[in-house]
């Protein structure tokens, strides 16, 4: 079978290659070769090697029961190396004790970083010879439970990546879980494994609730507390039926170190504020902090608007290079504060004018946070009130301001004059 798949990738992709150009290359490498095969009417050839899904996923499964309970009661906080190095070679074992160095050293655990977590490209293209994946000696050239023991030595957790499907999406990634669920939870308990994110290349078709699931169920029964972190793109609406399935779940396409790309995937997000709460969080995908092509000030709204959303925050740049304004932003505590509020409610828009936005977010000690965000290329005033926000009627209101970290008081009015693509934050109180 696994053959059979590998040949029609192959064949499928030269086909592709020949006629079709990169945008079925690309919806191969989502959707894996037997869907995008039967549009490019290569059905027969496919049909022998694809018409049955693998065994585990035919398999029938107990009822939707979570996994070991109290996990991410909070959204996730931590690291991914995929925005920073993709599948190049710097993607080693020594990043990954490097960046568990600094969590520590940088002051980054104690503003609640806790994941250190491996994207793509860890693995070798092809399982042993007993099914179980392989870490690239290249890479890891201790393995992967040895790296785990170290990030595990500095009071961190550890998480690690594979696909929802029969190969990952990287073209040199490694094979996917599709089939192999209970082993390979298995090996990721084995390792020592706190964070698994399950990605949707090359899923050959199969209903994505199965699949997810029958992960969950994998990782259940390994008896370890792991973190599942389903990485669907929001292609089948999961915060509809995945709040029972994993703790987290993408709702969009993949971030790129653009403002567009950053201000395409907020606006996205935004709606989906009835879907979150303590242990089902709406991923709008990792961060960009620190990678380059976005300002100072573009990566303060990103921070900012991802903390108000109650998005995870792991940390997609190579904090090895970090700038000084770059560690600024990511240990704001005033502002991770907001997201990982005890309520965990994702804020709301308020207002929505002409690239002016106010948004909302309740927090559990009673405060509302306010955001008001710039889209515009130049500076605004943008305004609301303390009523409007959600607060009490009160004579007087302590207003935080999150970034310049200043307290000042206001009989309702919370404006400022923000600079363009900026965002302004506020604790609001009423005066006590
Ligand atoms: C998909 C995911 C990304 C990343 C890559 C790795 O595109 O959405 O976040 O994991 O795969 O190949």
């Amino acid at each position: 079978m696994r053959v059979h798949i590998r040949t029609i990738r192959r064949l499928t992709l030269q086909h592709a290659g020949q006629h079709a150009g990169e945008r079925t290359r690309r919806r191969i490498r989502r959707h894996g070769p037997a869907r995008v095969a039967g549009a490019l009417s290569v059905a027969l050839l496919c049909t022998a090697a694809v018409s049955a899904p693998p065994a585990a996923a035919q398999a029938s499964h107990t009822p939707a029961s979570r996994l070991p309970g109290g996990l991410a009661q909070t959204p996730p906080m931590g690291f991914n190396n995929w925005n920073s190095t993709h599948c190049r070679a710097e993607f080693d074992e020594g990043m990954v004790r490097g960046i568990a160095d600094l969590f520590v050293s940088k002051g980054l655990k104690d503003a609640g970083y806790r994941y250190v977590n491996l994207d793509d490209c860890w693995a070798l293209p092809e399982r042993d010879a007993d099914g179980r994946l392989v870490p690239d000696p290249q890479r890891f050239p201790h393995g992967i439970k040895a790296v785990a023991d170290y990030v595990h030595g500095k009071g961190l957790k550890f998480g690690i990546y594979t696909s929802a499907g029969t190969r990952t999406c990287n073209e040199n990634g490694f094979p996917g879980g599709l089939g192999h669920e209970t082993s390979d939870a298995r090996q990721f308990a084995d390792w020592g494994v706190d964070y698994l994110k399950y990605d949707n290349c090359n899923n050959q078709g199969v209903d994505a609730r199965q699949r997810y699931r029958t992960m969950r169920d994998a990782l259940k029964a390994t008896g370890r507390p792991i973190v599942y972190s389903i990485c669907e793109w929001g292609e089948n609406r999961p915060w509809e039926w995945a709040s029972d399935v994993g703790h987290l779940w993408r709702t969009t396409g993949d971030i790129d170190d653009s403002w567009s790309s950053m201000v395409g995937i907020l606006k996205r997000n935004l709606p989906l504020a009835p879907y979150a709460g303590p242990g089902h969080w709406n991923d709008p995908d990792m961060l960009e902090v620190g990678n380059g092509g976005m300002t100072d000030t573009e990566y303060r709204s990103h921070f900012s608007l991802w903390s108000m959303m109650s998005a995870p925050l792991l940390i997609g740049s190579d904090l090895r290079r970090a700038t000084p304004e770059t560690l600024t932003i990511l240990g704001n505590k005033d502002v991770i504060a907001l997201d990982q509020d005890a309520l965990g409610k994702q804020a709301t828009v308020l207002t929505s004018d002409e690239g002016r936005w106010t948004l909302v977010k309740q927090l559990a000690n009673g405060d509302h946070a306010v955001a008001l965000f710039n889209e515009t290329g130049e500076a605004q005033t943008i305004a609301t009130t303390a009523q409007d926000a959600g607060l009490p009627q009160a004579d007087r209101y302590l207003l935080r301001d999150l970034w310049q970290h200043r307290n000042s008081h206001t009989t309702g009015t919370i404006s400022a004059n923000v600079p363009a693509h900026g965002t302004a934050v506020y604790r609001v109180s009423v005066r006590r």
